[in-house]
């Protein structure tokens, strides 16, 4: 069975196929209709949502589907019945499980136990729909991938560094990490990311240098300093000189896009004439959410039932 539990478990050909079954969804969004009866998708919660939950209802909706949204919290999953469990009985009511939880290991323990193909709408340490969604946006604007370069600023070992990392490795970008000391993305995150672009003639770099980060570059991103479950207290001064200014932005790229993947905090990740200025993307970013998560559903579905994605 196929999940989608980060993003390396896409091969470059692979991710390419999404991205391209993506924008052929955008641009006509029931040309696909596999989840048509309706079909159940189970999603799940363990974590406030506003993009996520409505993205994945209104895109399951469109492939001819049914979104089941579970409260996480209310199911007790983990504390009043086991993952297995829950992984076993959604397994029995849907065809597709996605949740958002906290530890990765909750999530590979529900993928091992389902018999359905299980998908990450975020954990502690990966958001790979969002990074698919930045993808798209970064290929409809630049019109290409391969040998973009990449800049993403701020908390470096949070979620959103980990899933662009292997993300844009697998794309072929140049994907530098610019974060303070003691927020550097998990060395094991580095090295697999490392292989990839190896193979993909990308690169990555982790630096605590903003100007090394961020010279040239043509995309230019960062994410909230407090991640979901983490406590704000004392940690928030370490990153204000990675905040993305006006000043900031002068150093990439004249034409650099900017990305965050919301909610954003502005004045402190981001200033607002940035996130509200002619370079930010983050509209079209919230909605290709919608596109890349149908066209992961209909990839892993159709490797479920053992056949080829007709499109
Ligand atoms: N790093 C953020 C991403 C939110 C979409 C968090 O986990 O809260």
């Amino acid at each position: 069975m196929r999940h989608f539990l980060a993003d390396d478990d896409l091969s470059p050909d692979e991710q390419a196929q999404i991205l391209a079954i993506a924008a052929k969804l955008k641009e006509d969004p029931y040309a696909l209709k596999p989840l048509a009866g309706p079909r159940c998708v189970a999603v799940m919660f363990d974590k406030p949502t506003l993009r996520t939950q409505s993205s994945f209802a209104a895109g399951i909706a469109e492939l001819g589907g049914y979104p089941m949204i579970v409260d996480g919290r209310l199911a007790g999953i983990g504390e009043r019945e086991s993952v297995a469990d829950v992984a076993r009985v959604l397994g029995r009511q849907s065809v597709a499980i996605v949740w958002r939880t906290f530890a990765q290991s909750r999530l590979e323990e529900m993928a091992e136990f389902s018999r359905v193909p299980t998908i990450n709408a975020l954990t502690d340490s990966y958001h790979p729909c969002q990074i698919l969604a930045d993808l798209l946006t970064i290929q409809e604007r630049l019109g290409r991938l391969a040998g973009v370069s990449f800049a993403y600023l701020g908390d470096g070992a949070n979620n959103m560094a980990h899933s662009y990392l292997l993300g844009c490795a697998t794309a072929g970008m140049h994907v530098r990490i610019g974060a303070p000391a003691g927020f550097h993305p998990d060395p094991e995150v580095i090295a697999r990311a490392g292989v990839i672009a190896a193979r993909t003639g990308g690169s990555v770099t982790v630096t605590e240098s903003i100007a090394e980060a961020v010279t040239g570059c043509q995309a230019v991103a960062t994410d909230t300093w407090v991640s979901m479950g983490q406590q704000s207290s004392g940690r928030e001064s370490v990153f204000v000189p990675y905040g993305v200014t006006t000043e900031l932005m002068s150093h990439a790229d004249p034409e650099a896009i900017f990305l965050h993947c919301l909610p954003a905090y502005r004045g402190k990740e981001v200033a607002a004439e940035v996130i509200d200025g002619p370079q930010s993307v983050v509209w079209d970013e919230a909605e290709n959410r919608r596109h890349v998560q149908k066209a992961v559903l209909v990839f892993l579905d159709a490797a479920a039932r053992g056949v080829e994605v007709e499109w």
